[in-house]
């Protein structure tokens, strides 16, 4: 009887020692496990989610759910079952492959602690630890899990820094949900200035959980110690580090760092069966770090208006590019603030993540009021906080330099004091004198210019009569003979053809004296009697532009209409913009000159040349480059010559290029100088991308670039659509850049009376001013069995690849 008893004792011992721990002498494969005393957690090896490899870890025994906490071989999984711990001769916890040839893992602190263990022992605890004892006494841990954490924060482990031994607490999340391997998301806390918990994305800083302002983190306010949780942060010579654990023993709490990049803390839910979140961060946009640039405020409940907000005193840096959403560059101190002069002070931002603390001073034995005096007594401080909100707001935070990463939350947060000059604190009667003298100096200047314009278009009208009388007395363009231009042209020959298009083709020739020539024999039936021909030739000549490409003569004989001009070798700027190869060869610089050149080139059709002349087929293949690379418009007289004789109205002869022709032309026939404008708004932003206009676009699913840019636009994110081949990192082309962008927006608006005119364009172009925000684009025209490219005329004209355009051959 008291025999079975000893047995039963003994078979209980041997089973309860076996269950939570590991002896020296044991040997322990896949398959093996130890279960933790009270049943919670288990240690052994597992497969993850649908994965076949294997790996070493610890989950939660009980939970219906495969929930992994911790993993030994991340960096080495193992393809089979072979694996087997052991503990080796040195005292280290290994994880060999069955057949002994490789080390696939070992807890390695033999190469640490001299001192060997006599019999070493590990055991996995009830709060999820494994940890490694010198002997079976369990007097002195040589290592533990807890010190080298996974994906996954657990009650009692700490997250931080041991600052004796430099060892972190901190979570890499892993690469996917089967896959343990570390991913690129880190969460931990660094001890720069006043340490802060930081999530990293990719190594850089992704959310600021913030600095531990007493009672919570500052980014996440409302995760304090409540019924589930109790938490606790220390911050001393030896350590900082931030520990919690669950009220109830009845409550599974963990905090996990997700592989997709948020940091949650979990709750299993018995009922449910599953671990619900009690947050997830980043939550909202303004959590993304640094969302809104330095010394502005994000507010994610504003509706009304973005989202960025300056402080109070401050203005956007590059105001185009603020509004364009682009607020990388944040915001400045505003032009003629003295923040330094006797009236200033601080304005209260209520409910707000404090600013970045890594670059604050901090003093824990200030009082709120001493920090203010502290803050007021040196000019370059620039806001000051409470460093504590528990209690009646004790320390001080003081920042010097700019102020980054705030955020207002709706119901949380603390108090910011922002530094101020007179002026913003309300000392009202200043500004409105201010305010009346710039009124008074804008209305002057407005008399002044509106008095040199009225000279000027005197003058104009003058000058335009005189040139008036001067043209008739002007030698007109030379006439010259079929057989020459034949002889130039070796007889027309297909040689020597450079393009066909909607109103005739081109060719190459070569003048007796050497000179290159591009000539265009028009098509027959433009319904042109030869003295009407010949008058508009010669109106046409004397449109004179560097930005125009020049026609030297003409030809009348035999039914033969054709046209002369000058040969420009560098062929057309599709030729450069849409050739992978050739088009880093466009710059910024060069770039930007050639879309102002174009403009100036319109604008002269439309308003400086006596003539009005709308263009109708304005497009990148009608662009030609000169040997400076300087852009020169050609067709420009085309549509008049070819029976388009009016500068406004209706045709039901629509010539142009789908993608580039304004919707109220394409469908209705309709054009003008907004027309135009609209062709020249999508070749401005086929300049900046250097994308055709017919690009489809998959992440944006639209037909069309003008579609795939306003959806970017809407997003904030146009800066993508710029050409990588040029160098987007210097700021000041950045900033050209995306105000080119919203001109082309402006351009392609819907209706033709919100179009800017050429005038317009020319003028933001070159200058910094804000830029009023763009309406939705135009229909974007739908993919149809006309194809995007092609050009249309009436039945008469061939319709081809494009219309006909003088140098493009290739
Ligand atoms: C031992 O196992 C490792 C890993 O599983 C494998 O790469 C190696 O080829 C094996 N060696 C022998 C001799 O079986
Ligand atoms: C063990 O640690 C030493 C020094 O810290 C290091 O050089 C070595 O690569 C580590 N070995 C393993 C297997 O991790
Ligand atoms: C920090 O590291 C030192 C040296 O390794 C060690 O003595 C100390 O116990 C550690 N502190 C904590 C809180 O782990
Ligand atoms: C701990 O973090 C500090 C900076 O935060 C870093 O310099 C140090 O190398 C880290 N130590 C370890 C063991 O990762
Ligand atoms: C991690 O970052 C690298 C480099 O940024 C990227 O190539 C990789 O796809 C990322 N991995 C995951 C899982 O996001
Ligand atoms: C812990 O929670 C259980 C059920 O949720 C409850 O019955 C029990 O009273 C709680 N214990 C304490 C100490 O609050
Ligand atoms: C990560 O988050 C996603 C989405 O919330 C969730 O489906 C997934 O289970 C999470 N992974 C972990 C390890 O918690
Ligand atoms: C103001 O504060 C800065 C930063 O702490 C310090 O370098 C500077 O000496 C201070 N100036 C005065 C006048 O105290």
């Amino acid at each position: 009887m008291s025999l079975l008893a000893l047995l039963f004792l003994a078979l209980f011992l041997s089973r309860s020692s076996s269950l939570d721990t590991l002896s020296a002498s044991q040997s322990f494969k896949d398959g093996d496990v130890l279960v933790s005393g009270g049943g919670k957690f288990a240690f052994g090896f597992f497969s993850p989610g649908d994965s076949r490899r294997r790996f070493v870890g610890i989950w939660y025994a009980a939970l219906p759910v495969q929930t992994v906490v911790w993993v030994a071989n991340r960096d080495n999984p193992l393809s089979d079952t072979s694996g087997a711990l052991s503990i080796d001769v040195w005292g280290d916890l290994v994880l060999h492959s069955q057949n002994g040839s490789a080390l696939l893992w070992s807890t390695n602190v033999s190469s640490t602690l001299v001192a060997r263990s006599s019999s070493p022992i590990v055991q996995l605890l009830d709060s999820g630890n494994l940890v490694l004892y010198a002997d079976a006494d369990k007097m002195f841990v040589r290592w533990q899990s807890f010190d080298h954490p996974t994906n996954t924060h657990m009650p009692y482990m700490k997250f931080g820094v041991n600052k004796t031994s430099g060892l972190n607490w901190s979570f890499t999340s892993w690469r996917s949900y089967d896959d343990p391997q570390p991913g690129n998301c880190t969460y931990k806390i660094d001890t720069t200035g006043y340490p802060q918990a930081f999530l990293y994305k990719d190594g850089k800083p992704h959310f600021r959980v913030g600095s531990w302002t007493g009672s919570h983190w500052s980014g996440i306010p409302e995760m304090t110690n409540t019924y589930i949780l109790g938490i606790s942060f220390v911050n001393d010579e030896e350590e900082v580090s931030f520990t919690f654990s669950t009220r109830n023993s009845s409550f599974t709490t963990i905090m996990v760092i997700n592989e997709t990049g948020t940091i949650q803390p979990l709750n299993w839910i018995d009922e449910s069966r599953m671990w619900a979140p009690l947050y997830t961060g980043p939550r909202d946009p303004c959590d993304i770090y640094n969302q809104c640039g330095p010394n502005s405020n994000c507010d994610p409940d504003i509706t009304s208006q973005y989202m960025c907000l300056c402080l109070p005193g401050f203005e956007p840096k590059s105001p185009t590019n603020w509004y364009l959403r682009y607020t990388a560059d944040g915001c400045v101190r505003k032009k003629g603030a003295s923040i330094c002069q006797s009236g200033e002070g601080f304005k209260t931002i209520p409910n707000v993540k404090i600013p970045d603390t890594s670059a604050s001073l901090v003093d824990m034995s200030l009082s709120l009021t001493e920090c203010k005096q502290a803050c007021m007594g040196n000019c370059s401080c620039m806001a000051y906080a409470s460093a504590n909100d528990i209690g009646a707001g004790s320390g001080c935070f003081r920042w010097h330099g700019d102020l980054v990463d705030i955020k207002t939350f709706s119901n949380a947060g603390q108090d910011l004091y922002v530094r101020v000059d007179a002026t913003e604190l309300g000392q009202h009667s200043k500004k409105t004198i201010q305010k009346i003298m710039a009124a008074l100096a804008a209305l002057f200047l407005l008399l002044l210019v509106s008095f040199l314009l009225i000279i000027k278009r005197r003058r104009d009208s003058w000058r335009a009569k005189l040139q008036d009388q001067m043209a008739k007395l002007d030698t007109d363009l030379p006439c010259y003979d079929l057989s020459f231009v034949a002889a130039a042209t070796d007889n027309f020959s297909i040689a020597n053809r450079l393009g066909t298009g909607g109103f005739g083709t081109v060719y190459r020739g070569v003048m007796s004296d050497g000179t290159e020539i591009a000539v265009k024999r028009l098509s027959e039936g433009s319904g042109q009697g030869d003295e009407e021909f010949r008058n508009e030739v010669n109106l046409i000549a004397k449109l004179q532009h560097r930005n125009l490409v020049k026609m030297l003569g003409f030809c009348l004989q035999n039914k033969e209409k054709i046209l002369i001009y000058e040969y420009l070798p560098n062929k057309s700027l599709d030729a450069f913009l849409f050739d992978e190869s050739k088009k880093s060869l466009l710059d910024w610089r060069l770039r930007f000159d050639i879309l102002m050149g174009i403009a100036r080139g319109l604008m002269y059709l439309h308003q400086d040349s006596r003539l009005r002349i709308i263009h109708r087929d304005l497009k990148a293949s009608n662009v030609l480059l000169d040997s400076a690379m300087q852009p020169k418009i050609s067709d420009f007289g085309m549509a008049r010559m070819c029976g388009g004789d009016q500068s406004e109205g209706t045709t039901n002869r629509v010539v142009g290029t789908y993608g580039y022709m304004s919707p109220e032309y394409a469908m209705e026939g309709l054009f003008s100088v907004k027309s135009d404008v609209y062709s020249y708004g999508v070749l401005l932003l086929e300049i900046v991308s250097a994308k055709k206009i017919s690009s489809h676009h998959e992440e944006t699913s639209s037909t069309n670039l003008v579609g795939h840019v306003w959806e970017l636009w809407k997003e904030g994110r146009c800066v993508e659509i710029v050409d990588e081949s040029m160098d987007v990192d210097d700021p000041q082309s950045l900033s050209e850049m995306l105000k080119c962008i919203q001109i082309g927006l402006l351009c392609v608006q819907e209706l033709p009376r919100d179009r800017p005119t050429m005038s317009m364009v020319v003028f933001m172009l070159g200058n910094d001013r804000v830029l009023p925000l763009p309406e939705q684009p135009a229909y974007t025209m739908k993919k149809s069995n006309m194809g995007p490219e092609n050009s249309t005329s009436d039945g008469a004209a061939s319709v081809n690849q494009a219309t006909i355009s003088i140098v493009e051959g290739r």
